[in-house]
């Protein structure tokens, strides 16, 4: 059976478990994972209809016809013409699969458009959220996303180290010339694309954690917060690094850096099944506020990584999820000091029989590295 065809097959045995006759999937990372076809989201309707029992149906843009026979091991495909109205076909599958009044879980990411027309199109059915049924399968991953996941963490690691050897070159560029370049090794190397915006956080913009990039030069001492990724069959590297390319960093830096290493590595070292999730962000939070920093620790210690670079389990206090082999996560502590300079340093971990293994290797030292 194919890979994606046997992942439809546990989410349909798993619908009547949380009381639902079919999921509703819209261009999303749960669709390919489901189908094995790839989309962006967009205005026109397209719909792969996953019902409890029986064969799943796509509602499709005629135009799509060949492409998603082409990617997609699903065969029934109810195609529709620009200018006709592709919800009439939605109201006919729903009377041939006796789904007027059955729970249906749409997507979590689909557009309020479209959530919109199936409420008006089934006003007799009630809706929950695909992700009470994909989240779980998706939690633990295959050894086919594995693979590819570890090779995106050996992309990073490498174009890591590159830039890093930039040393004193670096001085004078601007973030967004650094950016640039991350993002031309990683496509240079494989990538087949950016995981998100690459950021470079060079002084006190590397204080917000989500700062992307700016014109501000690279000056001697700077510590800047590299973090980046690119998808490698699919799935994306995260990593992050804060370096000091050239100079001498400012007065308390290498205290701050000493104590984010220490925390990363004590939550990486707590990582085995059975430990909660929540856990894991205790390890690395309590090393960070023995230090003094406990207020600068501004976000959770990391996210589950898988087609989504942000998906379960989220390493966080209040989350039980008990962890499992197979799952994917960050393990990423930071601490920000507003106006000076923010450290954070983020590996890619997953879960195995008796621990974990790391994605990432490059070294979590912060001086540019030699050639
Ligand atoms: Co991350």
């Amino acid at each position: 059976m194919d890979a994606f065809e046997s992942r439809t097959r546990r989410c349909q045995d798993r619908l009547p478990e949380v009381g639902a006759d079919a999921a509703i999937l819209f261009p999303s990372t749960n669709l390919f994972y489901a189908s094995g076809f790839r989309e962006e989201p967009m205005e026109r309707h397209l719909f792969l209809v996953v019902p409890s029992e029986g064969d799943p149906v796509f509602v499709a843009p005629e135009m799509y016809d060949e492409q998603i026979r082409d990617a997609s091991w699903v065969s029934d495909l109810r195609l529709w013409a620009d200018g006709e109205d592709p919800m009439a076909l939605v109201a006919d599958l729903a009377d041939e699969l006796d789904l007027r009044e059955g729970h249906l879980l749409a997507d979590d990411t689909m557009w309020a458009l479209f959530t919109q027309d199936l409420r008006e199109t089934l006003p007799e059915a009630s809706f929950g959220l695909a992700s009470e049924v994909f989240d779980d399968l998706r939690l633990r991953k295959d050894d086919a996303e594995l693979d590819a996941l570890r090779r995106a963490g050996a992309l990073a690691d490498e174009v890591s180290v590159e830039i890093r050897s930039l040393g004193a070159d670096a001085i004078g560029l601007t973030e967004a010339d650094l950016a640039d370049e991350i993002d031309r090794l990683l496509a240079e190397r494989g990538g087949e694309g950016v995981s998100f915006e690459t950021v470079v956080g060079s002084g006190p913009n590397g204080a917000k954690p989500h700062h992307r990039r700016s014109d501000r030069e690279i000056e001697p001492g700077d510590p800047v917060v590299l973090d980046f990724g690119a998808y490698v069959n699919g799935y994306p590297g995260d990593q992050t690094r804060t370096v000091v390319f050239a100079g001498d960093p400012p007065e308390e830096y290498q205290a701050v850096h000493e104590t984010v290493q220490s925390a990363q590595q004590a939550a990486v070292e707590a990582v085995e099944p059975g430990v909660p999730a929540e856990e894991i962000d205790r390890a690395a939070r309590e090393v960070i506020e023995a230090a003094g920093y406990g207020d600068r620790f501004v976000h959770r210690t990391g996210h589950g990584v898988g087609l989504d670079v942000h998906e379960a389990p989220y390493i966080v206090a209040g989350n039980e999820v008990e962890l499992e082999s197979g799952m994917v996560f960050s393990v990423e502590p930071g601490v920000y000091l507003p106006g000076k300079f923010g450290v954070r340093i983020e590996d890619l971990v997953i879960v195995t029989e008796d621990g974990c293994e790391r994605l990432n290797d490059s070294p979590r030292t912060w001086e540019a590295l030699g050639e």
